[in-house]
């Protein structure tokens, strides 16, 4: 199947409250490994891709190998670019065959952010691409920052109303206590929950949770158990994931659980298995170790069995 904008995806799991998950790849492993799950579980996805991860794998490369994971498959797929900085970062995957783009403006003052995200509207809309914005600062929260800091760095609500309108953007990432990389929260992990349902109630559009990455005890202690060092480390738990689903978000993006349990893994083969050096040894578990965190996250979000919603029968059938 051909890879799709998001908007497709975007009108079933907003009516029915359920996210999609957005997996970042760097190489032909983390790809295979988002592709196959989705298709195991029937269940829509999106494939990212940061400016380093394309720097790192070579833009065309990246794309050439998706397009080419995709085709036996028949759950609809997304290729997004992740937090593009410049109109011409999200023009040259547009150009590439992206199908949704994220064009990041957070970190300028409000009325750029709203110029920046519209001139790439603009262009995206013309190639039927979607556009992800990003309103607020992702910043982590500390535990003892006051509630009037927070309020300062969070996605204001009314502001949230005018960038949508004036932007013309079609989903929003929000800022509502995530931030990203392993270390998250000093005790408790605090979402604003509050906020979620209210921008949402006011902009009735997918919102986005970055930095969501649950960094589960198992793969903690398994980098550990192999030599590796993450003390501290902590992420979003399962229920805050069911929770914010709940409150309106659609996409919920995910990078540092991936590397986790692909690090993790490497590190177990190259202890355990001394002798080894066949790279397919070593990685193949690796890749096994991601599916299996796509496959919890898709679980919890709610998407596994939804890639036909919202088509009918017929074409249900076709796509089959
Ligand atoms: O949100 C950021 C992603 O985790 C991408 O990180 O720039 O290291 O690829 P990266
Ligand atoms: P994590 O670092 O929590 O995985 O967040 C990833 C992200 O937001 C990518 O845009
Ligand atoms: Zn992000």
């Amino acid at each position: 199947m051909p890879l799709v904008p998001l908007h497709e995806m975007y009108e079933a799991a907003n009516k029915k409250y359920y996210a999609i998950g957005q997996f970042n790849v760097n190489n032909l492993e983390f790809v295979q490994a988002v592709v196959q799950t989705a298709n195991e579980m029937k269940s829509p996805v999106i494939i990212a891709a940061s400016t380093s991860a394309l720097k790192y794998a070579g833009l065309e490369n990246l794309v050439a190998i998706v397009k080419a994971e995709v085709k036996g498959i028949s759950v609809p797929v997304a290729l997004h670019l992740d937090h593009g900085a410049t109109f011409d970062d999200a023009k040259r995957c547009i150009d590439a065959g992206f199908t949704s783009v994220m064009i990041d403006g957070s970190h300028h003052p409000f009325k750029e952010n709203i110029r920046i995200t519209k001139e790439v509207v603009d262009y995206a809309h013309k190639h039927n691409v979607t556009v992800e914005a990003e309103l607020g600062k992702l910043a982590g929260i500390e535990d003892d920052v006051k509630v009037d800091a927070a309020n300062a760095t969070y996605t204001d609500p009314d502001e949230a109303v005018e960038f949508v309108e004036k932007s013309g953007c079609d989903a929003l990432a929000i800022a509502v206590g995530t931030s990203h990389g392993a270390y998250k929260f000093k005790s408790e992990a605090k979402l604003d929950f509050d906020r979620i349902e209210k921008i949402k109630t006011m902009v009735n559009i997918p919102l986005v949770l970055h930095g969501a990455s649950g960094v589960p005890a198992e793969l903690i202690d398994k980098l550990t158990k192999y030599g590796g060092k993450i003390p501290g480390a902590k992420g979003v738990p399962d229920e805050a994931y069911r929770e914010a689903v709940k409150r309106g978000i659609n996409k919920i993006n995910i990078d540092t659980d991936l590397r986790l349990a692909f690090t993790a893994t490497v590190r177990e083969v190259l202890t355990t298995k001394t002798a080894e050096f066949d790279p397919r040894k070593i990685l193949g578990p690796a890749r096994d170790a991601i599916k299996e965190v796509i496959r919890q996250k898709i679980e919890i979000l709610g998407s596994a069995d939804q890639a036909y919603a919202g088509k009918s029968t017929d074409e249900e059938l076709v796509m089959n």
